[in-house]
């Protein structure tokens, strides 16, 4: 278990004893509150990528099973998850969210959760299979990039096998294009998973060139509080587009974050719900790993009501996906 002083204990004692009924060896490694609420110059907005893990965790992690990321922010875009995936280690993150919404996103019977790896699989084998995908919605996005299948990624919420990385819960494909060219505009009722765990007032029209968002629009707030953000950072990089793909899980409803954990300072970064509901469209900004660049700040968008296609055909349409498209 890596955990933080904001980790909820009773996630952390359910963790322990469903290790120990299983017969494993369990422990506990607390590291100091990491992302937006360290204490020192590297702020980031969570789910960015300068921050780092220290190395006698890391060394811990590496000599373990399996791991639980209860840390509020989680340590993804980071090159310490990398290394502790290539140890063969297998680790699961774990959001603060309410236990009765973690319970819902995830199968519990091994045939489900089976038919779940299998879906995901098959959607992420599309898209490794896609040259380009593109995206549009009636507010007024239309947006093309190269599939990079080499980036290409299941996430079906649990972890199976070793070296494997989930979100809890979380069913997604996502890859991180190249050659991103077109508009995102980002509308009233889409859902800002990261970093400001809320929804959306105003439309905000970005203005994306050669995989750099060049240009942010929009009449109300939403723009100018995205814009005036992310400009804070004076780092180019912070406007790189990261990755693209679309959410998968029935179970997960977008309004559900309306009702409950919307703080993420309580509940952490990853409520995997706001990212995976079905038919989203989830796109982001900053990290990418595969090319070592390591933003401070991560933008996670959940847009309703886009088409993506897929070489033409599309994977999800007005924000349902196709269902017998695979
Ligand atoms: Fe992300």
């Amino acid at each position: 278990m890596v955990t933080d002083v904001k980790s909820p204990r009773e996630y952390v004692g359910a963790g322990f004893a469903a290790a120990q009924d299983l017969g494993a060896d369990v422990f506990e490694v607390q590291v100091p509150e990491y992302g937006r609420n360290s204490v020192g110059p590297e702020i980031s907005t969570g789910q960015g990528g300068t921050l780092r893990l220290p190395e006698g965790p890391v060394e811990a992690c590496k000599n373990a099973d399996m791991v639980f990321d209860f840390t509020l922010e989680g340590f993804i875009h980071v090159p310490e998850r990398t290394e502790i995936r290539d140890s063969g280690t297998r680790i699961l993150r774990v959001g603060a969210r309410e236990p009765f919404y973690l319970r819902r996103l995830m199968p519990w019977t091994e045939d489900e959760a089976q038919a779940v790896k299998e879906k995901v699989q098959k959607h992420s084998q599309l898209l490794a299979e896609t040259d380009e995908m593109r995206i549009t919605s009636d507010h007024g996005t239309d947006v093309t990039m190269q599939v990079e299948s080499d980036t290409a990624f299941d996430s079906y919420g649990f972890v199976d096998t070793p070296g494997k990385w989930d979100v809890w819960g979380q069913n997604m494909v996502s890859n991180y294009p190249t050659n991103v060219e077109g508009t995102i505009v980002i509308a009233p009722g889409d859902y800002n998973v990261v970093p400001f765990a809320d929804y959306v007032n105003s439309a905000i029209e970005c203005v994306i060139e050669d995989n750099y968002i060049v240009e942010i629009n929009g009449e109300g707030g939403d723009a100018e509080l995205m814009r005036g953000h992310m400009e804070s950072y004076d780092d180019r990089d912070v406007f790189a587009t990261s990755h693209f793909g679309w959410g998968l899980n029935p179970h997960g409803k977008f309004y559900d974050m309306a009702l409950h954990d919307r703080k993420p300072d309580e509940t952490g970064v990853s409520a995997s719900e706001g990212r995976v509901w079905s038919g989203n469209m989830l796109w982001s900004t900053g990290p990418n790993t595969h090319i070592d660049r390591y933003a401070p700040c991560h933008y996670d968008i959940a847009q309703k009501g886009c088409t993506v296609y897929l070489d033409g055909t599309p994977v999800v349409e007005d924000g349902t996906v196709v269902e017998d498209i695979v």
